[in-house]
């Protein structure tokens, strides 16, 4: 459903994702975990385009974009078909949590404005914010703010939805509800490719484990064999340290 196949990218001299090949089934859940500065963020980005790729291809739901031939009328419809869940929010601080969540639905796919706030509204309720329709971002907690920013990802209908470190930001008391309705998410076969230090819930939620270094995928698979079986010395390298914290 979602293909990445020789996909590059460099900032000056500096190779960032180098080559990487990934392909992912319909309602699969990848988490993909390494070092910091290893390119985790890169990738996520330049699945949509957030960052263009220097070389390589992006195919989500029969839909291919090339780094070498790309359009922006490609690139909008890949977008439609991944949505990004920011580390930080990333929500408009003028527009209420409702509004937020419609926005997509108004601009990019067209629909009329009572249709998008009506399920705008939907969303809400699923999500444990029904209340909250009218609250501006600034009067939601962190955790509120994130889960309205997963409520936007989840109006999109994305093939895919990409989660790049999306708890890393919050204080720890609000990290469980975000974790919850991303595990919602997980049990509805919603299609999800999470980058995440939080390996406990790499190893709760994820089908397949990634682990990246230097801008390659290094080793990749099941939770149990990458946690408790890793092939690679660098895989064992970096687990032995992140499982320590
Ligand atoms: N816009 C940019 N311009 C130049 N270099 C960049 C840019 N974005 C990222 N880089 C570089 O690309 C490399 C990979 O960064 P990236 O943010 O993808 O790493 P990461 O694996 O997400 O790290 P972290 O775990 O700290 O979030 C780093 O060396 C970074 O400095
Ligand atoms: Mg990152």
């Amino acid at each position: 459903m979602l293909t990445l196949s020789n996909l590059s990218k460099r900032f000056g001299d500096n190779t960032v994702l180098d080559g990487i090949d990934l392909n992912i089934k319909q309602g699969e859940i990848v988490a993909v975990i390494g070092p910091s500065g290893t390119g985790k963020s890169t990738l996520l980005r330049c699945i949509n385009f957030l960052e263009t790729p220097t070389q390589g291809s992006i195919e989500i739901d029969g839909h291919q974009v090339k780094a070498s031939e790309r359009s922006q009328k490609a690139i909008i419809e890949l977008r439609k078909r991944a949505a990004f869940v920011f580390q930080n929010y990333a929500l408009f601080a003028n527009k209420t949590a409702l509004e937020n969540i419609a926005e997509g639905l108004i601009t990019v796919w067209g629909q009329p404005k009572e249709k998008a706030h009506a399920e705008a509204q939907a969303i809400l309720n699923d999500i444990g914010l029904g209340d909250r329709a009218n609250a501006y971002p600034s009067a939601l907690s962190g955790g509120q703010q994130q889960r309205v920013g997963i409520g936007r990802a989840m109006a999109a209908h994305s093939k895919v939805i990409l989660f790049d470190e999306p708890t890393s930001a919050l204080d720890p008391e609000w990290v469980d509800e975000v974790l919850g309705l991303i595990k919602q998410l997980a049990q509805r076969r919603q299609t999800m490719i999470i980058v995440t230090h939080e390996m406990q819930f790499a190893r709760e939620i994820a089908d397949r484990v990634v682990f990246m270094e230097g801008g390659r995928i290094v080793e990749q698979g099941p939770p149990a064999q990458l946690f408790e079986n890793p092939q690679d010395p660098r895989t064992r390298q970096f687990l032995a340290r992140a499982l320590k914290h």
